[in-house]
This record gives structure tokens, C-alpha cells and sequence, in this order.
């Protein structure tokens, strides 16, 4: 693994060296994805959210092949005919399935192809002159695309009905201990974003100062046994709670729980990735809905944070008033920091992780759970869309809630303290929780 802080300091050699590990680290994890089904499950689709697994599988390689392949290569064509088949914006994910896509055997020829011209081509693109490539940006920004389909296929398996089909180690025990249940994060300002960060996306650009008033945070994200608490406690039935589009929603969808829990007696069950199983009290509660986030934190008498207190939380270093690439420091994430990769499949719970934690004292606002924020999702100032307007750019606007800090399912290489998510505050089976914020009472603190 390469544990350079800064892809600036490598030399050319060295940078494709790191391209090269870090294409062959994300494919290793999409071929297990797609193995580890049959081809008929492969290419059906699990639920009106989510494209065929085949479809993921073809799309990464169509991205690949028009980035790197005809873009920063030059060559010839692949497959110019299937363009529009795995063109996201051309076909909503419920449509996918009807279309005459690749089948399982082709798909997976045809992103072997691709690779091969793309190893090819790596070791003759200079690493410079060009803004697409310099510190192999294209590279990086197809890894982590492919790598983003990852966790997308991870929630297709989530959702797909049947005996297990993966297996992963339990995530780490560590007890809580007494840790505060809150910390506090003095005000003033710190740096947002980053203008320096090699593979950073355009929407995380460009670093900015920002004031944030003084808050406390929750030290951990809220745990399923904190969130049954508002279940029992009648959260669900109490429009108070919940602000007007919330409550709409709760209504329309009927919902009493987090997506995949089922009542049994007195306690609950949830389903997880083929296993039903007693949900585990001290893990953070995942797939819940932005609206569901909201409510809880309303009932707990908090709110949530907005981006920019995350993020003060995650990199501000007040002993030297810069801001970290990530909470622990500025080393890429090792499996002591924080529970990312799909080496787990499922949070740790709450309190684990003590090697990452940040500055202020908060744990696990890397990996784990994406945490909902209250931001809309919106353009910096100084925003510059790079290399296409629809990477985010056409995302803007009040209708995506942004989420941090990635989850279990995350790589490391699409996670970092400036990774900015975005959903729709519906959503409920990406693998989002939450922690709350609040503002200080007079005289407090
Ligand atoms: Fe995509």
C-alpha cells in the first residue's frame, strides 16, 4: 500500500506505480462483487433503486474506456455502440434492466479489455501538461468512481433477497469506555475544502476559510439503542418531530423503523446482507433517511450538524490552525483508523476506533456510517466544474441533503475529510446514520 501523504512528492514513475496498485486494489474488489452471485442474479434487478449488478460492471468500464482510453489516451474506440446503454443520466436506474445490455460473460470481457489498454496507456501519459492528467487527476477520478460503484453494488446485495452470498470478518470490539457523550468545538475559523489534494473532486474545491460558531457534537454517532429509544418513545407517530416534508414522507412510506429492521416481540431484528439477526445495541443505526435523522434529533432536543461544523470537527487542528486531510492526521486511512474498505460488513460500534480519533475528541467521522448533514448540497465559492458539468454541478440546489465522512462500505480512496456525498433525503438504503449537534446555551461553555 502506498503511504505517501502527498501524490505531489512522488516522481512520475512512482505516481503510475501507484495508479497501476490502486487499479488493480478496486477491480480485485468488483470482481468479487460480481462473483460472488450467479449470472442470473447478476443480471436482475434486486429493487426498483438499484441497476442490475451487470449493469455497474458494464458502466465502470464505459467510463474507464471514455476517460482513459479516448480521452487522456487517445485511442481507438472500444464499444462507441453501447455509449448510451451505460449513460446514467440517459436511463433512470428502474429502466436499466430493459435495456440490451451486456450480458455477464461479455461485460466482464469487456472491462478486461478496457483494462488492458488502460495499463497500456499508463506508461505512456506524462503525468503533466495537461489538467486531466497532472498527478494522474483521470486516473485517480476513475478509481474512485469505480470504487463509489462498489459500495452502490454492496447495496444492491443488501437488498437483494436470498442466502448470503458474502462473508467478512466481524469489525473490531472495542469498548466505548467513558467516553463524554458529547465534545465541544470552540468557534472561529479554519479551512474548508482543498485546493491541494491531489484525486479531490471539484466539488471539494477550492479551500476556503470558513466561521463556525462555537458547538458541541455527539462524540459518536447515535447507536441503534439510542434510536429505539425514540421508536419506543413514539417518534415515528409524532409529527412534532419531524419538519413538514418529513412528516409527509413518513406518512406516504409508512414508515415505524430503519429500512431492514423487523419487530420480533419486544426486540428487534434486522436483515443484513443475507443473515437476520438481533440488531446490536451499541453499533451506530445505519439506513435511515435524512427525514428520520432529522426527527430523531429534534426528539433528542439537538439538530443536526451542518457540513461545515463536520468538518471543522474532522481536520481542524487548533494546536496549529490548519486543517488535517483527515481526523487522525494527514496519513491515508490504515485499518486502525477508521472501519472502511468492505473489510467489515457492518459498523463497529460506537466508540470504536480510538486511533482515529480527531482533534476535538469525536470518533468514527471517518468510515462506518455516512452522516447525514443538514446542507443543502452547493458549490463553493470559487467553484469550477472539472472535468464535467455533470460530475456535480447539475446536482446543486436544495434537493440533495450532503453526507460525510463515508461508511463500512466506503473506500479509502473515495473518503477523505473533504469527501463531500450527496443523496436525496429519502434515501434509505445507502449505509447512512447520523450524530447530533447543538448550539450552546448562553453561558455555557
Ligand atoms: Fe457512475
Amino acid at each position: 500500500m502506498c503511504t505517501v501523504k502527498d501524490l505531489r512528492e512522488l516522481g512520475t514513475e512512482d505516481l503510475r506505480e501507484h495508479v497501476a496498485a490502486e487499479l488493480s486494489r478496486t477491480r480485485r474488489r468488483s470482481a468479487q462483487l460480481t462473483d460472488a452471485v450467479d449470472d442470473e442474479d447478476l443480471v436482475k434487478q434486486h429493487s426498483p433503486l438499484m441497476s442490475p449488478l451487470v449493469w455497474d460492471l458494464a458502466h465502470v468500464g464505459s467510463q474507464e474506456e471514455l476517460w482513459l482510453v479516448r480521452d487522456v489516451g487517445g485511442r481507438e474506440a472500444v464499444r462507441p455502440d453501447i455509449d448510451d446503454l451505460y449513460d446514467a443520466f440517459q436511463h433512470p436506474r428502474a429502466d436499466r434492466p430493459a435495456l440490451p445490455l451486456l450480458g455477464p460473460r461479455e461485460a466482464r470481457e469487456y472491462v478486461g479489455t478496457v483494462r488492458e489498454k488502460v495499463f497500456d496507456l499508463l506508461g505512456e501519459t506524462p503525468m503533466e501538461g495537461r489538467k486531466l492528467v497532472e498527478q494522474a487527476f483521470a486516473f485517480g477520478m476513475i478509481v474512485q468512481h469505480e470504487q463509489q460503484h462498489d459500495e452502490t453494488m454492496l447495496a444492491t446485495h443488501q437488498l437483494r433477497d436470498g442466502p448470503p452470498a458474502l462473508t467478512a470478518e466481524p469489525p473490531p470490539q472495542q469498548p466505548a469506555g467513558a467516553l463524554p457523550a458529547e465534545v465541544f468545538v470552540p468557534g472561529g475559523p479554519f479551512t474548508m475544502g482543498t485546493s491541494t489534494e491531489a484525486w479531490a473532486l471539484d466539488n471539494e474545491r477550492p479551500a476556503h476559510e470558513v466561521h463556525v460558531d462555537s458547538f458541541y457534537l455527539d462524540t459518536t454517532p447515535i447507536s441503534n439503542a439510542a434510536f429505539a429509544q425514540f421508536i419506543a418513545a413514539g417518534g415515528y407517530h409524532e409529527p412534532r418531530w419531524w419538519s413538514e416534508a418529513g412528516w409527509r414522507y413518513r406518512q406516504k412510506a409508512s414508515l415505524e423503523a430503519p429500512r431492514f429492521w423487523l419487530r420480533d416481540g419486544d426486540r428487534w431484528l434486522r436483515r443484513r446482507f443475507g443473515h437476520v439477526e438481533e440488531v446490536p445495541g451499541e453499533e451506530p443505526v445505519v439506513h435511515v433517511s435524512f427525514y428520520e435523522a432529522e426527527a430523531y434529533a429534534a426528539w433528542a432536543g439537538k439538530r443536526l450538524p451542518t457540513e461545515a461544523e463536520w468538518e471543522k470537527a474532522a481536520r481542524h487542528d487548533p494546536a496549529t490552525g490548519r486543517s488535517r486531510r483527515y481526523p487522525w492526521g494527514d496519513e491515508d486511512p490504515a485499518p486502525e483508523h477508521a472501519n472502511l474498505g468492505q473489510r467489515h460488513l457492518q459498523p463497529a460500534p460506537a466508540g470504536a476506533y480510538p486511533e482515529g480519533e480527531a482533534p476535538c475528541g469525536a470518533r468514527q467521522l471517518i468510515g462506518d456510517v455516512w452522516e447525514w448533514t443538514a446542507s443543502d448540497f452547493l458549490p463553493y465559492p470559487g467553484f469550477a466544474a472539472f472535468p464535467y458539468r455533470e460530475y456535480s454541478e447539475v446536482f446543486f440546489g436544495p434537493d440533495h441533503k450532503v453526507l460525510r465522512g463515508g461508511s463500512f462500505g466506503t473506500d479509502r480512496s473515495a473518503c477523505r475529510g473533504t469527501f463531500r456525498n450527496w443523496d436525496y433525503p429519502i434515501r434509505r438504503q445507502i449505509f447512512a446514520g447520523f450524530r447530533c449537534a447543538r448550539t450552546p446555551i448562553q453561558d455555557e461553555s
